[in-house]
């Protein structure tokens, strides 16, 4: 499974690609909103210390809008993949932008039918929000579940990115169902590595090292 961070914080960014396992980025405007940078500068800088797709999302409407601001996205570097809200204005722009080789990520996505189209469509990407589906009492890990089924029986092209996670536990089920990547907060990537088993079990071999004779 590939880890991408879900931020577009510079200083999590770089911490996360040292410890070797970042795949790529996704960011939103809501994560834009939280940096003191210019959109395009940001996503520029992203761009270079992430060595994989790093996803900047439309804000545009319709489709003809959505399209030249997709292009322009597209320019900002290689490995820009530009995030595209699924809806019918979604659908016709991402269509017409995968056909000319843009890597679309349709986001926002809350059913297996919204999944099917955008691959219809040609999205490289599809991002389900479960955690907002587990907010209002409904299971973001089935729809996780009906879209990998899905892609699977027509041997869709196009990669499952799990979003808006919210602990551990969602990321070991999403591998447990082969979903093609994770995105994930910086406060939850943090968490994947502890345990206070290995902690307490690395201190005492220290203190019993101190007692080896050397
Ligand atoms: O990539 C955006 C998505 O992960 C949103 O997460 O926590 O705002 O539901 P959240």
């Amino acid at each position: 499974m590939k880890f991408f961070l879900d931020t577009a914080n510079l200083k999590e960014i770089r911490e996360v690609a040292g410890w070797g396992i970042l795949d790529g980025v996704t960011t939103n405007p809501s994560l834009a909103a939280k940096e003191n940078a210019k959109f395009e500068d940001l996503i520029r800088d992203i761009c270079a210390v992430c060595p994989g797709p790093v996803s900047a999302e439309c804000v545009s409407e319709k489709a003809e809008d959505i399209i030249p601001e997709a292009r322009a996205l597209a320019k900002i570097a290689s490995n820009i993949a530009v995030k595209i809200p699924v809806n019918l204005e979604g659908l016709k722009a991402t269509k017409i932008l995968s056909g000319e080789g843009i890597a679309v990520n349709m986001t926002l996505i809350f059913s297996p039918t919204q999944a099917l189209l955008a691959a219809k469509a040609g999205a490289k990407f599809v991002s389900p929000f479960i955690g907002r589906l587990d907010d209002i009492s409904q299971d973001g890990m089935e729809l996780v579940r009906e879209i990998t089924q899905i892609f699977e029986n027509y041997r869709f092209d196009c990669e499952i990115i799990v979003a808006s996670v919210r602990h551990p536990r969602h990321i070991v089920d999403a591998a447990l169902l082969g979903a093609d990547i994770c995105t994930i907060p910086f406060s939850v990537i943090d968490k994947l590595v502890r345990h206070p088993l290995t902690d307490a079990g690395i201190e005492k071999f220290l203190k019993d090292w101190g007692k080896v004779k050397k």
